[in-house]
């Protein structure tokens, strides 16, 4: 009954990510200028039914067991809760799809006991600092103490583990590394740091700006006592470690998601929606397939199947970034969904 969606490396997709919007409310300087982005029109971007339609293609035909809305900032869409609630109706190969949301934070607390009522699982928060200050330059905009509330709202709302995504930015934010880790230590929250990608507004990623893993351990080592913990990583990005409770801080792990030093695409299994209806196969694809004209051209589910796995089929190997003649595609992480 399912038509899974395999490439030529034999690799199987069955975690669909997808960008409901490509605007944000906050300006994160590795993420956009301070002006924002050319946003995309709104008459291209996939309504509440058309995204509930491809999800559901993704679940009952292609064999997706897991969802994760993303952004821009998947909050901005006001919907959120139906279409949330629209996935949790689906049922798949495993049952009920697990359904988790990757956000900024910016009015989650308000938000979070409609958006788990309707059926949302899990929650990843991104958080670069622990100071005021440092926020509100990197962010470009003075909200760290309503990003604090929505994750103290989230793990009192019961939605576990607790997530939080940091990038670390070389000369702005290694400060940031050993107090994050024991705020998350001490709440229980499982934090990763994160290797900045070549995705950002203008392609001026320079590798030497990037902070590594081994140097974000290195930093962590000068604290903490890490260890490498054994648990099968299976297709997750993060390499988790196992940090041992002192008399002043509580033990717990951590990862590291090391895309650019240890990539694991080998073991990649996403496939990826824009909010303007175009499957990716990777974040860095340069290439797209586009479901929107077979949803408003009167296309059928088998179209739809059909397009999405000839489409994945041409995934890539790997993301390059590490080879000569890589070229950061057209897209930015803003308007892909991280
Ligand atoms: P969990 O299942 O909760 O562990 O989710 P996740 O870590 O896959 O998702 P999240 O949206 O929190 O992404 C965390 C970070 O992983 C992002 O900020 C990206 O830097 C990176 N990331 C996400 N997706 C991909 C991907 O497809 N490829 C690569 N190379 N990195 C990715
Ligand atoms: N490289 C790595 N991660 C990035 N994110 C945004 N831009 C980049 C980049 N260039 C992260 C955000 C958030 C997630 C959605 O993606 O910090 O945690
Ligand atoms: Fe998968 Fe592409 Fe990410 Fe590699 S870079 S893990 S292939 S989506």
């Amino acid at each position: 009954q399912f038509t899974q969606l395999v490439d030529a490396y034999g690799r199987v997709a069955s975690d669909l990510r997808v960008s409901l919007t490509d605007r944000c409310n906050l300006r994160c300087t590795y993420c956009m200028p301070a002006e924002g982005m050319t946003w995309l029109p709104t008459d291209d971007t996939l309504t509440d039914d058309e995204v509930v339609r491809v999800v559901k293609v993704a679940v009952e035909r292609l064999g997706v067991t897991r969802i994760r809305f993303t952004g821009g900032e998947p909050l901005l869409r006001p919907h959120l809760e139906q279409i949330i609630a629209g996935a949790a109706e689906l049922r798949g190969a495993k049952g009920r799809p697990e359904l988790a949301l990757t956000t900024n934070g910016l009015g989650l607390d308000k938000r979070i006991a409609r958006l788990a009522a309707a059926g949302l699982d899990r929650v990843n928060i991104s958080l670069d600092s622990l100071d005021p200050v440092r926020y509100a330059q990197l962010a470009r905009r003075d909200r760290l103490h309503d990003v604090l509330a929505s994750i103290r709202a989230v793990d009192e709302a019961g939605l576990r583990p607790v997530k939080i995504n940091t990038v670390i930015m070389r000369g702005v934010n290694e400060v940031d590394i050993v107090p994050l880790a024991a705020f998350c230590l001490e709440r229980g929250y499982e934090l990763r740091f994160i290797e900045q990608m070549p995705l950002g507004p203008t392609g001026e990623w320079q590798r030497s700006d990037m902070v590594t893993a081994s140097e974000i351990l290195a930093e962590l080592g000068t604290r903490f006592e890490l260890s490498a913990l054994d648990e099968p990583r299976g297709s997750a990005p993060a390499e988790l470690w196992s940090v041992a409770a002192d008399d002043t801080q509580p033990g717990g792990r951590l990862g590291v998601i090391a895309s650019v030093t240890n990539p694991f695409c080998g073991a990649c299994d996403r496939t990826r929606l824009t909010s303007d209806g175009q499957v990716r196969t990777c974040l860095f694809s340069q290439r797209e397939t586009d479901l929107r004209a077979i949803l408003r051209g009167g296309g059928t589910v088998e179209d739809i199947v059909e397009a999405w796995t000839g489409g994945h089929r041409g995934k890539a190997k790997a993301h390059g970034i590490n080879e000569a003649g890589f070229i950061q595609p057209a897209r930015t992480m803003s308007a892909i969904g991280g």
